[in-house]
């Protein structure tokens, strides 16, 4: 029997230990953006160092960076003329909030029908344990085709803040002839799906103030000014009735569609009955001009993902505020600039601010998008791994969301990221009820096994 057909009949016998496994790790709520979780981090960290010792790596090191470590780690199939493949993960997960609309608790793993739910299942800790147990399978019935290497960050969540300079002082550890980055996903179940193209992210955070205290809106009101209303104003004013974001220059750099890629994506089965189920809207909204796959992911965004101001609590207070907060962030697309975008929230905000406020403008993100090349021998390998397993060829995507640990391993290795996941779009990523479909999950270990084969035929 060849070795890829044992290392698959591995996996199919070890599936409930690998899915006890997953369960493990998904019970360490390790958010990266909170500050009391800093044990958590720590213990998933050392969690996957201990995994990757089982997976006879070498030069396993927990890295320190100025927030969360890297887990580094190293494996020699023993022919330093076979490639050397570059393992991404990122350990860290979003907050569960609003825990109150979770079915389980999040962070006690809980399968339903075919499903398990936990925060981080499908975003991204259990795409992690894919790569690991498809790699646990190769190795246990043979050589293993390649050299890899592990990098597991814990701060993709927040944006990678500490990552670049990282990377930009390890380019000879790092080294590698391209990154299988499987932290994104698939378009459906029945769908194989390669990722060639990420959205970037450019995240702020507005802090508006007028008064130096709250005030009495009876005794007050009428001669001063409330900085909600205005931060309300401000961000009415960042788009106009078409949809289209008004800071000056923004559309500059956006480098638009060739017939060939608007072709490409007209064959995509996304049409708007797909993202009104998939969302649950009661009617989509976007630029004019674009197709709905387009707008989700070829087209730039500007959206408010919090809002904070006076009294939020139960019933009412007649108050008028001395302080407003929005975090406002914008999907960028080949070849905004994340710094240039900052610039022109800037202003806009300097050209209507009211002389009544201040503004401070915080930077919690600033990444910009990234393609992968298709014609790279990772793209052939995964394509051909998915064909195998899905029975059919996959379809080509850009995706909407961001991961910018790939614009950095393109810049500083020349390496070429390899984007899979097997995650699907309603898995509830970054929202309440995260699950992920186990059946597609253990496809996908399949395919990484034969993935990991492919790469040298
Ligand atoms: N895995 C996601 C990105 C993603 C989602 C890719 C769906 C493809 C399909 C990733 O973990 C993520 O959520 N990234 C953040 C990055 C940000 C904080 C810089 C995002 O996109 O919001
Ligand atoms: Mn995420």
């Amino acid at each position: 029997m060849p070795d890829r057909t044992q290392a698959i009949h591995f996996a199919h016998q070890n599936q409930t230990r690998f899915l006890d496994e997953m369960k493990d790790l998904l019970s360490i709520p390790s958010v990266s953006t909170d500050p009391e979780r800093i044990p958590d981090m720590q213990k998933a960290a050392e969690w996957l160092m201990v995994e990757l010792k089982k997976r006879h790596c070498t030069n396993i090191q927990l890295m320190p960076t100025p927030k969360h470590p890297i887990v580094f780690a190293e494996f020699n199939c023993g022919d330093p003329s076979r490639p050397t493949v570059l393992v991404y993960g990122h350990y860290d997960v979003q907050p569960a909030d609003p825990l109150e609309l979770w079915q389980s608790a999040p962070f006690t793993p809980d399968i339903r029908k075919d499903y398990i739910f936990a925060r981080g299942a499908s975003d991204m800790k259990g795409q992690i344990i894919a790569c690991l147990k498809a790699i646990e399978s190769i190795q246990a019935v043979g050589e293993f085709p390649v050299n890899l290497k592990f990098l597991f960050e814990g701060e993709e969540e927040i944006g990678s803040p500490n990552l670049e300079p990282f990377i930009r002082s390890h380019v000879e550890l790092l080294k590698c002839d391209m990154a299988l980055n499987p932290d994104s996903g698939m378009i459906a179940a029945d769908i194989p799906t390669v990722v060639y193209g990420l959205r970037g992210l450019a995240y702020f955070e507005i802090r508006l103030r007028g008064q130096t205290t709250d005030l009495h809106s009876g005794i007050w009101g009428g001669v001063v000014e409330n900085p909600a209303n205005v931060l309300a104003s401000l961000i009415a004013g960042m788009k106009d009735a078409d949809h289209r974001v008004t800071l000056p220059g923004f559309y500059d750099r956006v480098r638009s569609l060739t017939e060939k890629e608007k072709a490409e994506m007209s064959r995509l089965p996304m049409d708007e009955a797909y993202y009104l189920q998939s969302t649950g809207a009661r009617a989509l909204a976007g630029e004019k001009g674009y197709s709905w796959v387009e707008l989700a992911s070829t087209r730039p965004t500007l959206d408010v993902n919090g809002l904070y101001s006076g009294f939020t609590g139960e019933g009412s207070k007649t108050v008028i505020p001395c302080y407003a907060m929005a975090k406002v962030s914008m999907r960028l697309v080949p070849d905004q600039d994340p710094e240039e975008v900052r610039q022109s929230l800037v202003k806009y905000i300097e050209a209507h601010l009211p002389a009544t406020m201040t503004c401070e403008v915080l930077i919690h993100a600033g990444n910009p998008a990234s393609f992968t090349d298709l014609n790279t021998p990772g793209v052939k390998a995964l394509e051909a791994a998915l064909t195998t397993v899905y029975g059919k060829q996959p379809v080509f995507k850009r995706e909407g969301g961001s991961i910018p640990v790939v614009l950095h391993m393109k810049r500083l290795l020349g390496a070429e990221s390899i984007l899979t996941g097997f995650g699907l779009p309603d898995d509830n990523l970054h929202a309440p009820n995260e699950h992920l479909n186990l059946p597609n999950w253990f496809r996908g270990i399949d395919t990484l096994i034969h993935f990991f084969y492919n790469l040298v035929k």
